[in-house]
């Protein structure tokens, strides 16, 4: 490409960026002006347990930020049935469950504009619900990317400190860049790569440090959302 070409060729993609970033700020603002939403899908098997207890303190940390203006819900996978075969046009045996596209229709409402996965470590990856979940997500880039400009975080609880939480998040956070999603890590003074909490006994409220990274990943996303 000789420079000319090279000139016009930046001037065409950073025109496209520039418009595409207004797109998605004025859609923030938009929502801003009146509600936004952010929704967190757990996906641990075990309803109510420690990953659904940190996504819970995490929204409750964005909607203290601005309750008149911030709507949080938590969409917790166990019980359902999240088949992947469909995210490779497997067709499922008759009679057999798929309660993805409920949980889909929730996650398109214009009003979400953000969302926080939240998944077990296992064997420092998601769970298996978790990628089943986010494979079958994939249809959303199917729909002209229809995700895109959304606001993208992670939660990811272990049973050790340092049990691979920070890989795990990592795994899921790939898989919202391929949606066009704007990937966030949890807000200062933590300010790393999301909330990374360590569930001793079944118990993650007694974890300070990661309670405070789902608070500070909250917050950050309300303030953005709000901006
Ligand atoms: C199959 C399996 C693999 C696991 N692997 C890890 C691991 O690699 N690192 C870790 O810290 N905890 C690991 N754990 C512990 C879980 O991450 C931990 O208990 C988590 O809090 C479970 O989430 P829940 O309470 O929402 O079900 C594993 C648990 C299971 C069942």
């Amino acid at each position: 490409m000789n420079p000319t070409q090279s000139r016009r060729r930046f001037l065409t993609v950073a025109g496209a960026s520039a418009a595409a970033l207004a797109a998605t700020s004025q859609s923030h603002a938009e929502q801003a002006a009146t509600k936004t939403k952010i929704v967190a899908v757990s996906c641990s098997p075990r309803k109510g347990m420690t990953t659904a207890t940190g996504l819970s303190v995490c929204l409750q940390a964005a909607k203290e930020v601005d309750p008149e203006r911030i709507d949080t819900e938590l969409i917790e996978l166990a019980g359902l049935s999240i088949p992947w075969e469909p995210s490779v046009g497997i067709a499922l045996e008759e009679g057999r469950k798929d309660d993805f596209p409920a949980v889909a229709d929730k996650l398109a409402d214009p009003a979400v504009q953000a969302i926080v996965i939240g998944t077990p470590v296992y064997y420092a990856s998601m769970s298996a619900l978790c990628k089943s979940f986010l494979d079958r997500f994939g249809m959303f880039r199917r729909q002209d990317f229809a995700m895109a400009g959304k606001i993208g975080a992670v939660l990811a609880v272990g049973g050790a400190r340092s049990g691979g939480q920070e890989l795990t998040i990592q795994s899921v956070q790939t898989v919202l860049l391929c949606q066009e999603m704007i990937v966030v890590g949890e807000g200062r003074p933590t300010g790393h790569f999301g909330a990374r909490l360590w569930n001793r006994n079944d118990d993650v409220l007694e974890d300070e440090f990661g309670i405070s990274t789902a608070q500070n990943l909250g917050r950050r996303l309300a303030q953005m959302l709000l901006s």
